[in-house]
């Protein structure tokens, strides 16, 4: 399969995507979370999900990106919200050689079906994040599945996002952290200003779908022209009608500065 970078330019041939990429970049510094990216698929008319699942969206090229950028990660996290839609992986698969990342769920209800639709292997490990308002009932069922994070949370009970990737950070080491959605963590984490860098695979196809069917990249409230981002290209793959798009997202949004 040939793979061509577009931008920058010159456009040429290269031998793959994102495999010399070294995350965090050295000018992201010492900050106190870790450097947070999201890594998303989307169908030309902006669709996440095709029938509730993102299963089947993107090609095999797509998903050994997607393992790529993981394997530059300490940790991979997702919202409860993506595991319940169906069976995944948070690992490496055939990358052999590198440790998997740290598996991060996070949820309020506790209401995730790790057992039926997390496939990990034993040396992968896994951690649900919740708040300190979730019930002790609750955290005692999930402590029997997984490992537990409790931190504080904010004004909705749910997890205080910016103090728990500082404890990530702090306490498990995580330096760089891959998000994979769904479109409800990372509008979370987007409108908080708390992510990086936006990978988007854009799969050349057209779902349709009425407006309630059709879920984005974010989900979530819309953001006030104050608090947005001004996303900056970085740069763009293509590999047989693919393309892989890559975005930074300046810490303080453009509009504020
Ligand atoms: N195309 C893609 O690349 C892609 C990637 C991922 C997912 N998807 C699709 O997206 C859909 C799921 O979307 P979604 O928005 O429901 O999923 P989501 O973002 O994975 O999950 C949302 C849930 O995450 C938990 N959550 C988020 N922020 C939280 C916080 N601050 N504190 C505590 N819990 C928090 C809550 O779980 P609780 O409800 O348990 O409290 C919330 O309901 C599925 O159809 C999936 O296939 C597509």
């Amino acid at each position: 399969m040939k793979v061509h970078r577009l931008y920058p330019p010159p456009g040429r041939e290269v031998s793959g995507i994102y495999e010399d990429l070294n995350l965090p970049p050295p000018w992201h510094g010492d900050s106190a979370r870790p450097y947070v990216i999201v890594n998303m698929v989307s169908s030309v008319d902006g669709r996440t999900a095709m029938e509730g699942k993102a299963a089947g969206m993107g090609s095999r090229i797509d998903r050994r990106t997607m393992r790529t950028l993981r394997s530059k990660a300490d940790a991979v996290m997702i919202g409860a919200g993506t595991l319940r839609a169906e069976k995944l992986s948070l690992g490496l698969d055939e990358l052999g050689g590198v440790p998997p990342p740290l598996a991060i769920i996070v949820t309020h209800t506790g209401n995730i079906p790790l057992e039926d639709h997390l496939v990990a292997t034993e040396e992968q490990e896994v951690l649900i994040l919740l708040s300190d308002r979730v019930p002790q009932g609750v955290v005692e069922r999930l402590r029997e599945l997984a490992q537990i994070m409790r931190t504080s949370a904010d004004s909705t009970g749910a997890v205080d996002l910016d103090r728990a990737l500082q404890a990530l950070k702090a306490e498990r080491g995580v330096g760089v952290l891959v998000v994979e959605g769904g479109p409800g963590l990372n509008h979370a984490l987007i409108s908080r200003n708390l992510v990086d860098e936006l990978f988007l695979t854009v799969a050349p196809e057209l779902l349709g779908g009425t407006a309630a069917q059709t879920l984005t990249l974010l989900r979530g409230p819309e953001i006030p022209s104050r608090g947005r981002p001004a996303l900056e290209l970085v740069s763009i793959h293509l590999a047989d009608g693919e393309l892989f798009l890559r975005y930074s997202l300046p810490r303080t949004p453009a509009s504020s500065a």
